[in-house]
């Protein structure tokens, strides 16, 4: 009978071993800090020793600046939208464990003046490889555990992992452990979105790190916003020098989510002049409706203003604040990937003898942010905007005359 107990016993412990649960590699949307568990002597400079290409990445990207950069330094100091544990969870994880999300973590402007380790490293290779005190990677290996204490978790390989931090919804302050509102940043569910419509990659990685590449690069970097969005300008003469059709039309490159993607600072305009041989901007426009465009076009430009100015952006309203969820919900202008728009306009010039040659020109901006933010944060428009793409069609004089067609 005690044998047979003693049996029983152990086989329960048996059970229960594997269900005892490891610290997990994903991260949960800035409700909890991460403990890592390092040994000390684990730094990420240490880490670099040996993985050098990694470690030069991973030091000119963003995540690298994450809790150190101006911009983020400035809203996480700030009352009322900022000094919130949630703002470093996910800038800089390895925060000392701190209270509730909402609440504000002990000596945050100390941190700030002192610029511990934790807080200059941002979201580095230990926070995001390092749990229970050993090495977490996709892939184990002899020549690997020769050097550090490792796991294999293939979750570390899927969307999942950057969606911990790279999708999430505002914290509400009386009910602090959950979300409220729509979402702030949506990258997984527009991947979703993405992957549904036939995209081909299954994870963030397959664009964002390529070759392993630990840089991650997104909006800062024309090259990828070059790759979301290409930019087609056509332009005709109705009544040559009296009338012409203007159509810009835009294309989603491969990009695995709507166009700007991440924070909903970020947004495109396109602009479109038409210009007279001296420069100067001619002729009074009028949009041709949405009916050509494969989406219906929501804009709020104003019209017969030079330039014609669309933006593509997502607005967050009283519904998306969660502060009122009747509200109808804010129109998202972004672009859908694999979605082509086309805005046409009607330029009427003032009528010449002779015709006058004209210039069409449509120029893509992407902004990092509006300019309440970029007032809050101390920028001036100029170095918060740029020209991402522009087009450029010379109407010349046509040879025939109007009554020749
Ligand atoms: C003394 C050298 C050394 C140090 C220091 C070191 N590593 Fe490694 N690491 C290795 C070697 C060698 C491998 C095995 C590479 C292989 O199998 O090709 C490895 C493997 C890995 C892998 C898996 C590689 C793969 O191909 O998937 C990861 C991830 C990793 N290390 C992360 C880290 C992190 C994070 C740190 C710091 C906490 C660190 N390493 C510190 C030498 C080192
Ligand atoms: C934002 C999270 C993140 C940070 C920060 C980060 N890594 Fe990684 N690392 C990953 C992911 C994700 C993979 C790829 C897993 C896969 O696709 O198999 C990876 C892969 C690796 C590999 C495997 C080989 C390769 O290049 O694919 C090594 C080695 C590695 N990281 C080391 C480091 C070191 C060293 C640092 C700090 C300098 C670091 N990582 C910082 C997320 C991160
Ligand atoms: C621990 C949280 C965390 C994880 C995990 C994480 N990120 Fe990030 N990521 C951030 C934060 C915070 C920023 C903003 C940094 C800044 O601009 O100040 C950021 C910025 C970025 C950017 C923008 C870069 C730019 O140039 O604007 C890209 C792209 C990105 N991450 C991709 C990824 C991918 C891909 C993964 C998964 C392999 C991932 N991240 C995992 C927190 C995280
Ligand atoms: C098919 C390629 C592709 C896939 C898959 C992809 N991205 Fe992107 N991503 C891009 C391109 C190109 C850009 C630059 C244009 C833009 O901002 O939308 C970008 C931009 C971003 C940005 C904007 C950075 C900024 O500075 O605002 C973030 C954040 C981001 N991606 C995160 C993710 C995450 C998280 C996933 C997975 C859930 C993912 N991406 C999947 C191609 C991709
Ligand atoms: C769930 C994770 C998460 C939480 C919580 C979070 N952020 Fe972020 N934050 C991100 C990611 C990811 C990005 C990068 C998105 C992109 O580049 O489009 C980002 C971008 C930013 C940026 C823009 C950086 C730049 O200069 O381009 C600022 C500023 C910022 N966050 C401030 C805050 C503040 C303040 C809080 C707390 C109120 C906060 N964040 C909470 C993940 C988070």
């Amino acid at each position: 009978m005690i044998a047979g107990f003693g049996l029983a016993g152990w086989q329960v412990r048996g059970v229960l071993a594997p269900a005892e649960t490891r610290t997990t590699i994903l991260f949960n949307q800035g409700l909890n800090p991460v403990v890592t568990g390092a040994p000390s002597g684990w730094t990420n400079a240490w880490c670099g020793s040996c993985h050098e290409r990694e470690y030069q990445q991973w030091q000119g990207s963003r995540h690298n600046v994450a809790a150190s950069a101006h911009n983020f330094e400035v809203e996480c100091l700030e009352a009322g939208s900022g000094r919130q544990q949630y703002c470093l969870n996910c800038h800089a994880p390895r925060i000392g464990a701190g209270g509730l999300p909402t609440s504000e973590p002990p000596s945050l402007d100390e941190a700030y003046r002192q610029q511990p380790e934790w807080l200059v490293a941002g979201v580095d290779c230990l926070g995001c490889h390092v749990r229970d005190g050993v090495v977490v990677a996709t892939k184990v290996t002899q020549k690997g555990i020769a050097k550090h204490a490792m796991r294999k978790d293939p979750a570390l390989g899927q969307a999942e992992f950057c969606a911990g931090c790279h999708q999430f919804a505002f914290k509400d302050l009386d009910l602090p452990d959950r979300f409220h509102g729509a979402l702030q940043q949506a990258s997984l569910e527009e991947f979703l979105e993405y992957r549904a419509a036939g995209g081909v990659e299954t994870r963030c990685h397959d664009c964002h790190m390529p070759r392993g590449g630990h840089r991650m690069p997104g909006g800062y970097d024309d090259k990828m916003i070059r790759q979301a969005v290409g930019m087609e300008l056509d332009a005709e003469w109705i009544e040559p020098g009296r009338e012409l059709q203007v159509t810009v039309s835009l294309r989603t490159g491969r990009v695995g989510h709507r166009v700007p993607g991440g924070e909903e600072l970020r947004f495109l305009t396109v602009r479109t002049e038409v210009l007279d041989d001296q420069g100067r901007q001619v002729g009074a426009h009028e949009p041709v409706g949405p009916a050509e465009a494969d989406e219906v076009v929501v804009t709020d430009r104003e019209s017969a203003a030079w330039p014609i100015v669309e933006t593509l952006r997502r607005h967050m309203g009283d519904r998306e604040h969660g502060r009122n969820l009747q509200a109808p919900p804010a129109p998202d202008t972004r672009l859908k990937p694999g979605e082509t728009r086309r805005y046409t306009y009607r330029v009427t010039l003032e009528p010449r003898t002779p015709v006058q040659p004209v210039t069409v020109r449509s120029r893509l901006w992407y902004h990092l942010m509006h300019d309440g933010k970029a007032e809050l944060f101390g920028h001036q428009l100029k170095d918060v905007q740029r020209v991402v793409r522009e087009n450029e069609v010379h109407m010349g004089v046509p040879a025939e005359s109007p009554t020749d067609r």
